[in-house]
């Protein structure tokens, strides 16, 4: 999720390291560290907390010579962000290095076994079993490096791109991914790697980005060769990269948020992966077995949150009323700390935050504590406030969110509401095995239909234009689909600045109808679901006013096209994930609408990211 810089070859490795860890900065990082081979072969770790400027500082005064090195930016997953969990991280005998990006699932299982033999772990994350279990290996067997490498990914699950270099060969550097980028920099007698091009293409324009499950084997002298974690030689396919650095940071995309809308399916596969089981049937969240006792006691649930995450709180209250049947009420964190709310200690108070440092959030959490609640947290950033602050919790590993307009987190912070209620449901046996079977396969299913949805990308841009006109929008929505409304109006305001509104579609002939002209864009969510029909007679409703009617619908759907303006055809799934597949549509209208407009989608006037004042 974070940043990759290495080197091998006959320059100064430090300042090359420290240049490729800030152009990575952009992407948001807890800590920073480098590792390199000294001039008199030692192997030396260098870790700070904080930005690669505190890492600098640190440095101030050691041996940094040497010409091969790996660094590292990290966002933390598995243990918080401190000096000692920042990478790189050494074996025992301090021979070798690792930096790494990804998680690696099945690290608890690895930890113990190595644990029985003896290795002691320095860290609490899931990257330091992977250089202990190949140091093991290379002892236990005997092997080079590059064997043990290879014998320890074969007793992997996970997502990793990872750079390891052996003090006792510093003419070598092993890199190797699997759904985590690497890129490899070729230049004159010497080589570059990069989690990204960006730190390479100061030096060098030819690349070869590593494909999955393949091994980079990098050494000063030779040409680079790739293999495939079996050992079989691959075809080296090398690139000219021919981009500048703004385009880099932003994958290619004009903008973060367009970046975060399109990384979405890989995000959720992120946010459950250890999570839901390989074969798709079985979802198990840590704090639900550390802290059963205290989730399964819950007579109610009380949601926290503010903007964005308030509204996935709003899904999360249908989630745990239907699926396990627990009365749950969803707050305004400003409202919550100022009315002296009834929290009782049978309360089991959820606080949803992306960035884990919402003042209000942070307040509620407080006074929710005070009055002996149990405090869950859904949050992003690890090791912030808020995760700090509450008794047990699930990260969304989303990896960090740079455009203020929340989009990946808001999917993220869905899901593990979903799991969580999965969880709770199967538990308490509020969900039949049928269901819970059906509801655990098609979230597995979601990021492929995620996939699928961002297809509508070109025909919303070219929708977008129609609307920069309008001064004020309707959304509407039903059921699970009313906080999606209340969100894609929030996005579009945010960004465009033009008024929106998100209401029930039931409840906009109370009020909201009165606005509604032919000058008045109306987005309604309509999928097919249990209030299909009731939502067909609300579009009536606004047609017959003269409003002009864009719905979202599911593929297949023959009758709303008869009295829509346009439609957006989304992939079917269960009514309860509908708002992750609709949630992209209702995203990319903000997006281009913005950008129609000219606005500053990223850094929109007024807002700020995380929120530390109330
Ligand atoms: C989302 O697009 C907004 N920028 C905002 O509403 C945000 O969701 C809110 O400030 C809460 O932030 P948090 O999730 O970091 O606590
Ligand atoms: N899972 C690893 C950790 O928590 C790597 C995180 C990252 O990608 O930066 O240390």
């Amino acid at each position: 999720m974070c940043g990759i810089v290495g080197y091998i070859g006959s320059k100064k490795v430090y300042p090359i390291l420290i240049k490729g860890l800030k152009r990575l900065e952009y992407r948001g990082y807890d800590s920073a560290g480098v590792a390199m081979i000294s001039d008199s072969g030692d192997l030396n770790v260098y870790k700070a907390k904080g930005k690669v400027d505190n890492l600098t500082e640190y440095c101030n005064d050691k041996d940094v010579s040497g010409c091969v090195g790996i660094a590292h930016t990290r966002w933390a997953t598995h243990g918080e962000p401190s000096a000692r969990n920042a990478h790189p991280h050494y074996s025992s005998t301090h021979n070798l290095a690792i930096i790494h990006n990804g998680i690696i699932e099945n690290y608890a299982d690895i930890k113990t076994q190595l644990q029985a033999k003896g290795v002691e772990f320095k860290s609490d994350t899931d990257t330091e079993v992977l250089v202990q279990l190949m140091e093991y290996i290379m002892v236990k067997k005997n092997l080079a490096l590059l064997e043990a490498v290879q014998v320890a990914l074969h007793q992997v699950i996970g997502a990793y791109a990872i750079a390891i270099i052996d003090k006792r060969d510093p003419r070598q550097i092993i890199a190797a991914r699997k759904q985590s980028p690497l890129v490899v920099g070729i230049g004159t007698d010497e080589f570059f790697l990069g989690s990204d091009a960006s730190p390479i293409i100061d030096y060098t324009d030819k690349v070869v980005y590593l494909e999955d499950g393949n091994i980079a084997v990098i050494r000063l002298g030779e040409e680079l060769k790739v293999i495939s974690i079996l050992g079989e030689e691959q075809e080296l396919k090398v690139k000219t990269v021919d981009i500048n650095l703004g385009q880099i940071e932003k994958g290619g995309y004009e903008h973060f948020m367009l970046k975060e809308i399109f990384e979405q399916p890989e995000c959720l596969m992120n946010c459950m992966r250890g999570r839901i089981n390989v074969e798709g049937n079985h979802v198990t969240l840590s704090a639900m077995i550390d802290y059963r006792q205290q989730l399964l006691g819950a007579k109610r649930i009380v949601i926290v949150a503010c903007g964005t995450s308030w509204h996935a709180g709003l899904i999360g209250k249908q989630l745990f009323e239907n699926l396990c049947r627990i009365p749950c009420e969803v707050e305004y964190a400003s409202e919550f700390r100022y009315r002296n709310p009834v929290v009782t200690k049978d309360d089991v108070v959820i606080a949803i935050s992306q960035s884990g440092e919402t003042a209000d959030t942070l307040a509620a959490i407080q006074l929710a504590k005070e009055q002996g609640a149990f405090i869950f947290g859904i949050c992003n950033a690890i090791g912030s406030s808020i995760p700090r602050a509450t008794d047990t919790g699930t990260y969304i590993h989303v990896g960090p969110e740079i455009g203020v307009a929340s989009t990946k987190a808001f999917t993220g912070q869905v899901t593990v509401l979903s799991m969580l209620a999965l969880c709770l449901a199967a538990e308490r046996k509020t969900i039949s095995e049928d269901l819970y079977g059906q509801m655990v396969k098609e979230l597995t299913q979601i990021p492929d239909k995620m996939e699928q949805a961002l297809k509508t990308n070109e025909q919303i841009e070219h929708l977008a234009p129609i609307f920069t006109y309008a001064k004020n929008c309707l959304y509407l929505g039903r059921g699970y689909n009313f906080p999606l409304a209340l969100e894609g109006a929030l996005k579009l305001k945010e960004i465009s600045y033009i008024h929106a509104e998100g209401y029930p579609a039931a409840e906009m002939k109370h009020g909201p109808i009165a606005l509604i002209d032919s000058e008045m864009p109306v987005f309604v969510i309509a999928t097919r679901d249990r209030l299909y029909e009731k939502v067909i007679s609300n579009i009536q409703e606004v047609r017959a006013r003269g409003g002009r009617v864009t719905a979202l619908v599911t593929e297949g759907d023959t009758q709303i096209q008869k009295f829509a303006d346009h439609i957006i055809t989304l992939p079917d799934t269960l009514e309860c994930f509908q708002p992750l597949i609709a949630s992209i549509p209702l995203q990319l209208l903000a997006y281009h609408i913005a950008v129609c407009k000219g606005k500053d989608v990223d850094r929109p006037r007024n807002l700020a990211k995380s929120v530390t004042v109330e």
